[in-house]
């Protein structure tokens, strides 16, 4: 039985404003996707699908999204377009690939635009940021901010700890919220936030806040699609819900056909060419 929901020819993809015209309506549903046959099966049930450069350490097995490169978001990217139709796409700017100057930021996120074909770009900042952010929508590239905890900073911050419980720090986060949305940003990523301060930003910014780890109250949220399907046995962080438990699932599957092979009951006689009646093999004994 196929569980993919099948997406009708005339269904458009939605659409950057589309999208924005959602602050304070109908939930966001945003998963990532890194590779075709998940887009295909994540696709009808999106509103987004974010190549999230978490791929460097969900399928490389990097320890930081560090050393995630311009090409491996490209290719990432174009896979997720070809087996997308109805969600928009939005690719992430790796590490180094946009913090130099306006001009590196466009340069780049052109580069993904016109080699994916994807809806907009994703760039993590806030106030250090914002300048580019105003640059890139300008010239007609649509940006999702982020901003909280910031993956790509984790070695300024120390870790992936939740931010934002010192009054000071989360007046920072608010600050850099403000400043990406007034930047032009059509959407802000909202990540590992304390609820307190993620409702005050989803209420006060005036496009739709996508939290991760945030509040229920934030216009849409975003998850890991291989965490909340529970490929990783051994990895639960608090804002995960398990909505499946594939790894357990794949484990099992893979230790059958293991058994299977040793004790020759794979392949049968339907998985093999011009099978072998068995019966008259016997008979002719
Ligand atoms: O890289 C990523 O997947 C992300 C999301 C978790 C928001 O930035």
């Amino acid at each position: 039985m196929s569980t993919q929901a099948k997406i009708p020819a005339n269904m458009a993809r939605q659409t950057v404003p589309a999208l924005q015209a959602r602050k304070g309506g109908e939930p966001i549903v945003v998963l990532t996707a890194y590779t075709t046959p998940m887009a295909q099966l994540l696709d009808a049930h999106v509103d987004i699908l974010l190549v999230g450069d978490s791929l460097g350490m969900v399928l490389y097995g990097f320890d930081s999204t560090l050393p995630v490169s311009l090409d491996m978001m490209i290719q990432h990217g174009a896979a997720v377009m070809r087996g997308a139709h109805q969600a928009a796409i939005v690719i992430d700017m790796p590490f180094g690939s946009y913090q130099e100057s306006e001009q590196q930021a466009f340069r780049n996120a052109a580069r993904i635009m016109k080699e994916t074909g994807c809806q907009a770009v994703k760039l993590e900042g806030g106030r250090d940021l914002a300048g580019s952010v105003d640059f890139l929508v300008k010239r007609g590239i649509p940006v999702m901010g982020h901003v909280g905890l910031l993956p790509q900073s984790v070695n300024r911050l120390g870790g992936y700890k939740a931010r934002g419980k010192s009054a000071d720090e989360a007046q920072n986060i608010l600050d850099d919220a403000k400043a990406i949305a007034d930047a032009g940003a059509f959407s802000i990523v909202l990540e590992g936030v304390v609820e307190s301060l993620a409702d005050k930003i989803a209420h006060e910014i005036a496009v739709p806040i996508i939290g991760i780890g945030a509040s229920s109250r934030c216009d849409g949220q975003v998850l890991v699609a291989e965490d909340m399907l529970g490929l990783f046995t051994s990895f639960k962080p608090r804002f995960v819900k398990k909505y499946a438990e594939l790894g357990y699932e794949i484990e099992k599957a893979v230790a059958h056909y293991a058994a299977e092979v040793r004790s020759r009951h794979f392949p049968g006689s339907d998985h093999v060419f011009g099978a072998i009646d068995s019966k008259k093999q016997n008979s002719n004994k």
